[in-house]
């Protein structure tokens, strides 16, 4: 039996058609999935059969991946996703199973198109066209390792609405002027250089730091396929051979003093930090409401200190305030508090009766329009927050710990190792007491459903097992 796909709207035809099929149950192996490419007489067409009467469902999780794998260059991809979609009949859970050979497959090919349309994202460089209309217009050539055209250009549809543009790759050509539309492949473009071209000359010409060079690091950012495309590139041999002659000249010319009023300026903006320790807790919150030990306390509207009772045996740490506590300055109140509160009710935690606070106190982001988008701590911010922590631990003196996530299990225990293998065991901190390694209830809000609800189960599991080990230390 063959099935025809169209070069534009692919995998909402395969969808359609596998569905037909699957309804059917058409075995994987009696299908050719066929394209513009397939010669029409290769095989007999058998047409497409009605709706059959077995029912087909499809997993969200399934169809998400589905259509990333649709937009991978193996032709087998077509094939491969209706055999999982047969299996998916008879074991729903399969795809959830990373251990599956098949899984696997489809999530690595995945993985390959969402480096790729990323890669896209970031490289595609604009030549400004000509133009006589309202709008100004731009052309690209880029060559993506897989058909992404019309999986990675909607980004460029919201982030270039003010403009028209098109992008032509060997697979067709995006245009837009108010909405995208797609055309087959034309001989690649010839565009004129423009002024943008020796903008990005400048800009790669001044963050080049002859000093920091790893050629395997930029070759990993920046592989070497896409570089024909860059107009950047032309400058990476003369740089890489002319950097130790740059290095040795830096070298020479030695640090440049500090203008004699830097320090002075230094010493304003930082109100270099009150090191003598605060005798209460209560003091403790006040010195760290003013707390500049770092640059986070700039951005961010308050210090989030941490509450509850502080006669409690049990420590909750996060990460850090979210948007939510920064604006309430108060710890866990938002969607990911809400979660931990929630699980910690149902372990017979009262949240009251711990004390819950973050391993950083300030809110760390990026603006993003009028967004703030959270953004993890970095080591040199968590260290210098320890000095809170530590101060609280002292205070405080919990007899047990529980530690949200990697940058709490980082403050607490000084060990950055992965997470996955040290969750639900019971650890040493760094002044000597138990913490119990978990999960980061944000984390369990950005998996998908599938992971999401084991990782809950582990939540729960190990919020249960601090009630326990809390009781018994109490
Ligand atoms: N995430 C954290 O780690 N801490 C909070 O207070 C809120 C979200």
């Amino acid at each position: 039996m063959r099935a025809d796909l169209p070069r534009f709207g692919r995998f909402q035809a395969w969808r359609e058609a596998a569905r037909q099929l699957a309804s059917n149950r058409v075995a994987a192996g009696d299908v050719t999935w066929a394209d513009e490419d397939t010669p029409a007489e290769l095989f007999g067409a058998h047409p497409m059969p009605p709706a059959g009467p077995h029912p087909v469902t499809a997993t969200k999780d399934f169809l998400s991946l589905a259509q990333t794998v649709a937009s991978h260059s193996d032709p087998e991809r077509w094939a491969l996703l209706y055999a999982a979609l047969m299996r998916l009949q008879e074991d729903r859970g399969f795809v959830a199973n990373p251990a599956d050979p098949l899984t696997d497959r489809l999530s690595r090919m995945a993985k390959s198109v969402r480096r790729d349309i990323h890669k896209m994202h970031a490289f595609v460089r604009f030549h400004e066209l000509p133009g006589s209309g309202p709008r100004r217009s731009f052309g690209a050539w880029f060559e993506p390792e897989h058909p992404i055209l019309e999986a990675a250009t909607p980004f460029f549809a919201r982030r270039f609405a003010d403009m028209d543009w098109l992008i032509a790759t060997p697979e067709g050509i995006a245009r837009f002027d108010g909405a995208i539309s797609y055309a087959p492949p034309a001989p690649r473009p010839d565009f004129p250089a423009d002024a943008s071209h020796t903008l990005w000359h400048i800009y790669f010409a001044n963050i080049f730091n002859p000093a920091r060079i790893k050629t395997d690091a930029m070759r990993s950012e920046m592989p070497r396929k896409y570089w024909k495309n860059l107009p950047e590139t032309a400058l990476i041999p003369e740089m890489l051979a002319d950097a130790p002659r740059r290095v040795q000249a830096m070298r020479e010319a030695g640090a440049t003093d500090a203008p004699a009023f830097a320090a002075r300026v230094t010493a304003r903006i930082r109100q270099i930090p009150d090191d003598r320790p605060p005798e209460t807790l209560e003091a403790a919150r006040d010195q760290a409401m003013r707390c500049t030990r770092c640059d986070l306390c700039h951005a961010a509207t308050q210090t989030v200190w941490g509450e509850g009772d502080a006669a409690a045996p049990l420590m909750i740490v996060g990460e850090a305030p979210g948007d939510h506590e920064d604006l309430q300055g108060r710890p866990f109140v938002g969607p990911a508090g809400q979660l931990l509160r929630q699980t910690m009710a149902a372990a017979g935690l009262d949240p009251a009766q711990a004390w819950m606070t973050n391993a950083v106190k300030h809110f760390k982001f990026t603006p993003r329009g009028k967004r703030r988008i959270h953004q993890n701590p970095a080591a040199g911010e968590i260290r210098h927050c320890k000095w809170w922590l530590d101060l609280e631990r002292q205070m405080i003196a919990p007899r047990l710990t529980v530690a949200l996530g990697a940058t709490a299990a980082f403050a607490l225990t000084g060990n950055r190792l992965p997470l996955t293998p040290r969750r639900g065991g019971v650890e040493t901190t760094l002044d000597g007491g138990p913490v119990l390694i978990t999960w980061h209830p944000s984390l369990i809000l950005r998996l998908d459903p599938g992971p999401a609800a084991m990782a809950r189960e582990q939540f729960a599991a190990d919020l249960s097992q601090a009630a326990r080990l809390a009781a018994e230390a109490a």
